[in-house]
């Protein structure tokens, strides 16, 4: 670097990972007990104590409900200090709240923050279709085509064959046709139980095995997972999916587009966006928590759009200093 050369600036997801693994400690305790509200609880408990300590003016667009239903993390909710910067957050204390009440593979707790007025408002919009794919496919795909087009446009661009391609899938009833549409052109699939912010990240992962996210999921999942996907390089497109028709009028009362396609830049409207992510129970892309004695081990990823840098972050945490610290 020259010594004219700009110094790096703050990159705000080296904090706010400590909120993820604050929550992923919380919920991690609640493994196997399933309960899955006071797994959330707990998780959102842990996440909001450690976010009013970071340096920042966020308001809340993507939380855990309004405000009446959630006491905390609400949509609206002011969150930081109140200091610049001015920013937008996601958050989701527990992606996977089921696979953390079963003990099963894949809980996540994610966050994620952009420049203020930059991320997408689903409103009342539950659930959106998505395609995800890694940087190869990043611009290829195209959520109005038949499934089969894309898989063939990205088998192209990964020098692959269709076959050879791995499509994750929710594992819902929903899903009967694309999975018999997927099927038909040989592609192999991976369907999941829940957690589709992982599987839309692991298309983006290096040697995750997985090519493609399709189907129908959560529109804040979607919204969390463009942050990660901007800083991997990767791509996701939605369109918003309605249960009912009267889901749907509520949506164009309220100026929805509900045939609009929704792409990266609709998601998360800048390049200044910042995500964390830190695994609760083990899962294809992070570790779980471990307890230990008198410590306890989290693994997670850190992101940052601009520089596109990904970190795999190892943390052991001593829970009597925390304790002593922060209260129980
Ligand atoms: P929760 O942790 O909020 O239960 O979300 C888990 C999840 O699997 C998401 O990853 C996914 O986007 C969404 O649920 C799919 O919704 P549904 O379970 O209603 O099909």
């Amino acid at each position: 670097m020259s010594s004219e050369s700009t110094p790096p600036e703050r990159n705000l997801a080296l904090e706010l990972v400590r909120t993820t693994e604050a929550a992923a400690m919380a919920a991690a305790r609640w493994m196997g007990r399933g309960d899955k509200i006071g797994a959330d609880q707990a998780a959102v408990d842990a996440m909001r104590t450690v976010l009013d300590g970071v340096e920042m003016d966020g308001t809340v667009i993507i939380g855990e409900g309004e405000k009446d239903e959630a006491p905390m993390l609400y949509n609206g909710e002011r969150i930081g200090n109140g200091q610049p910067p001015h920013t937008d957050i996601a958050v989701d204390p527990i992606d996977g709240t089921t696979l953390a009440a079963l003990g099963r593979a894949g809980a996540i707790a994610v966050i994620a923050v952009a420049d203020r007025g930059s991320m997408y408002d689903p409103g009342p919009a539950v659930y959106m279709e998505k395609i995800a794919v890694g940087p190869e496919g990043a611009g290829i795909v195209d959520i109005r085509l038949p499934v089969e087009k894309n898989l063939s446009a990205l088998a192209k661009a990964r020098r692959k064959n269709v076959q050879d391609l791995n499509v994750m899938v929710l594992d819902r009833p929903r899903h009967a046709q694309i999975i018999t549409d997927i099927r038909s052109t040989g592609a192999r699939i991976t369907l999941i139980p829940d957690g589709d912010v992982a599987g839309a990240i692991a298309t983006a992962w290096p040697d995750s095995g997985v090519d493609m996210l399709y189907g129908i999921g959560g529109t804040p999942e979607g919204v969390i997972a463009a942050a990660a996907l901007k800083s991997m390089g990767g791509d996701l497109q939605g369109r918003l999916w309605f249960r009912s028709d009267e889901e749907r009028q509520s949506a164009v009362d309220l100026g929805y587009d509900p045939d609009r396609i929704i792409g990266l830049d609709d998601l998360v409207a800048t390049d200044n966006c910042f995500f964390a992510a830190t695994g609760i129970t083990s899962g294809e892309l992070l570790r779980g928590v471990r307890f230990g004695t008198n410590s306890i081990t989290t693994q997670s990823l850190v992101m940052r759009g601009r520089s596109g840098t990904t970190r795999l972050i190892e943390a052991t945490h001593r829970p009597s200093k925390l304790e002593a610290l922060y209260g129980s």
